[in-house]
C-alpha cells in the first residue's frame, strides 16, 4: 500500500513524531522561507504525484500561517496529489459564530469557507462549537472532530482524588459535564459576561458542600486566561483549595501563562493541541487512530 505523505509546516512535534512512528506514513519534506520582502517562498522537495498527503498545521495565531499554509496545499495540488488533508489540531476563528454587533463579520464561516477551498478534508480537535452546532453546518468539505474527553478523564483518574469539576461558563458545560460523568466527578457549570477581551465576570461557584475537593477547571480554550483568573479569585474568596486548570487549547496570549500561575493555579495541563510546556495530555494516539480507520 502506498503511504501517505504528511507534510508539517509549522513545528508539532509530538504529532510529527507518531506519525513517524506508524508505517503507513511517511514525512514529505518542504522547504518554506521568506523572501527580503516578506512574501512566501514554498517548494515541495518530495513526490507528491498521484499520492495521497496530508498537512499537519495547528491553527493558533493563524494570520500568519495561512497564506503559508494555503500556498503549500495548491502547490501540492499543482505537483499532481491525488487528496490534499488537513489535520489542524486547533481551529481558530471558532468563537465569532455570530454577528455580536452591527458590521460585525462572521469570520468563523469566512475562515471554513477559505479551508474548504483548498483542501479535501479537515480533522480538527474539539472546535468551539457554540452557536454553530456542527463543522459540518460551515464547512463543505467532510470536517470531523475528534474529542479530547476520554484523554482528559483518563490524566484527572490518574492524578487527582476527589476532584470537584468546575466549567467557567455555559459554553464548557458540553466538555465538562461528560468529563464529571466518566469520572464520577461533582461538577458546577458558572455564569459568564465578557465585557471586553480582557474584561470577564464570573459567578460565584457554590462550593460549600465539597470543602475538600480539588476544584478543576475545565475550559476548552485558555486565551488571555481571565475566565481562569477570575473563577480563581473567586474560589480564593471563598478559601477553597488551589485549583488544577485545564484546557483542551492552550492558546496563552500575551503573559496569560504566567499571569494564570500568578494568580493561584496550582498546575496548568493541557492537550498538545497547540505545542506549550504545559502540554501533559497527548492526543496525537487517538488523532492517528481515528486516521487508521478511514
Ligand atoms: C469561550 O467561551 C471559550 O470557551 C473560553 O472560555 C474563552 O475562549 C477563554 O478565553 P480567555 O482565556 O481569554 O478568558
Amino acid at each position: 500500500m502506498m503511504k501517505t505523505t504528511v507534510f508539517s509546516l509549522f513545528d508539532h512535534a509530538p504529532l510529527i513524531e507518531a506519525f513517524k512512528k506508524n508505517n503507513n506514513y511517511e514525512i514529505g519534506k518542504i522547504l518554506l522561507r521568506q523572501f527580503p520582502d516578506e512574501e512566501i517562498y514554498v517548494k515541495i522537495e518530495s513526490d507528491v504525484k498521484g499520492r495521497k498527503i496530508l498537512f499537519v498545521a495547528s491553527l493558533d495565531r493563524s494570520n500568519d500561517k495561512i497564506l503559508p499554509l494555503l500556498f503549500a496545499a495548491k502547490t501540492a495540488r499543482d505537483l499532481g496529489a491525488k487528496e490534499v488533508g488537513l489535520i489542524a489540531p486547533y481551529l481558530a476563528y471558532m468563537r465569532q459564530d455570530k454577528q455580536f454587533h452591527p458590521g460585525e463579520g462572521v469570520t468563523a464561516r469566512y475562515f471554513a469557507n477559505i479551508l474548504s477551498n483548498y483542501f479535501d478534508w479537515l480533522v480538527t480537535v474539539d472546535p468551539h462549537l457554540h452557536r454553530i452546532q456542527s463543522l459540518q453546518e460551515v464547512f463543505s468539505i467532510p470536517a470531523t472532530v475528534i474529542h479530547a474527553t476520554d484523554e482528559i478523564v483518563h490524566w484527572i483518574k490518574t492524578h487527582i482524588n476527589c476532584p470537584l469539576l468546575i466549567g467557567p461558563d455555559r459554553e464548557s458545560k458540553q466538555w465538562v459535564e461528560q468529563i464529571a460523568n466518566d469520572t464520577q466527578a461533582p461538577f458546577l457549570i458558572l455564569e459568564k459576561k465578557r465585557r471586553g477581551d480582557q474584561d470577564v465576570e464570573i459567578s460565584l461557584p457554590e462550593i460549600h458542600s465539597y470543602p475538600n475537593c480539588t476544584p478543576i477547571l475545565i475550559d476548552d480554550i485558555i486565551s488571555t486566561a481571565k475566565t481562569m483568573i477570575e473563577t480563581i479569585k473567586h474560589l480564593k474568596n471563598l478559601k477553597m483549595k488551589l485549583p488544577v486548570c485545564i484546557a483542551i487549547h492552550g492558546i496563552f496570549a500575551g503573559n496569560a501563562y504566567e499571569e494564570l500561575l500568578k494568580t493561584g493555579a496550582v498546575e496548568i495541563i493541557t492537550c498538545n493541541t497547540i505545542p506549550h510546556s504545559s502540554n501533559r495530555i497527548d492526543l496525537s494516539g487517538t488523532i492517528i487512530e481515528y486516521l487508521s480507520k478511514t
